[in-house]
């Protein structure tokens, strides 16, 4: 028989923030480079091994156009977990976040465990290909902090649009689990799922 605990846990955020990603890496450890938007929801499971227990995750992936915003009642009522992602390359996904925080505060189960994502990391880490002209360019500019999105080409911490500080601020504020991820490279991906699982009260 399977006595592992089963934890109801809802994904939300904007569209293409990467839900469906972070669900594919944590259930199969993979990632598909153009994943097709979800329609209505997906549901999968994982389980998830803690020292002293083991909890299935029963997971809803919501799918993130706004058609779909009517269905999210459905898949967070009775959640036990929520993870809440946007793109830190995207400030108005921040925005939509802090909105589905809102909501659930408000509509779901008051005992939720809510975490909040930020997901695309790898697209502001430094790539092995850019590294040489960048660093001459270095000590000009070491003290522009202000520098625009796309000045040095496509990837780096200039793609950023949403302060690490300023995120986890918020979360510490709203009382969120934070993290920043990557589907892409599986950065923080076990960690949400992990650090969520340590909060779900023992029965
Ligand atoms: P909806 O289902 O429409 O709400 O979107 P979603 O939030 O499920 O996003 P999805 O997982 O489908 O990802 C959208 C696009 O972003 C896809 O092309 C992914 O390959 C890409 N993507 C997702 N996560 C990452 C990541 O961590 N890094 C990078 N570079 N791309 C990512
Ligand atoms: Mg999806």
């Amino acid at each position: 028989q399977d006595r592992s605990v089963q934890v109801k846990l809802v994904l939300l955020g904007e569209a293409a923030v990467g839900k469906s990603s972070v669900v594919l890496r944590f259930v199969s450890n993979e990632f598909q480079a153009n994943k097709e938007p979800t329609i209505g929801a997906a549901f999968l499971t994982q389980k998830c091994r803690l020292e002293d227990r083991v909890l299935r995750y029963e997971i809803w992936d919501t799918a993130g156009q706004e058609r779909f915003h009517s269905l999210a009642p459905m898949y967070y009522r009775n959640a036990q977990a929520a993870v809440v992602v946007y793109d830190i390359t995207k400030a108005s996904s921040l925005e939509k976040a802090k909105t589905w925080v809102k909501e659930l505060q408000r509509q779901a189960n008051p005992n939720i465990v809510i975490a909040l994502a930020g997901n695309k990391i790898d697209l502001v880490q430094p790539s092995s290909t850019s590294s040489s002209s960048d660093s001459v360019d270095a000590e000009d500019e070491a003290d522009d902090a202000t520098a625009t999105p796309g000045e040095n080409g496509e990837t780096g911490e200039n793609l950023r649009q949403v302060p690490r500080d300023e995120a986890e601020a918020y979360a510490q504020e709203a009382g969120l689990l934070f993290f920043e991820t990557s589907a892409k490279t599986g950065e923080g991906i076990v960690e949400i799922f992990t650090e969520i699982a340590k909060k779900i009260p023992i029965e």
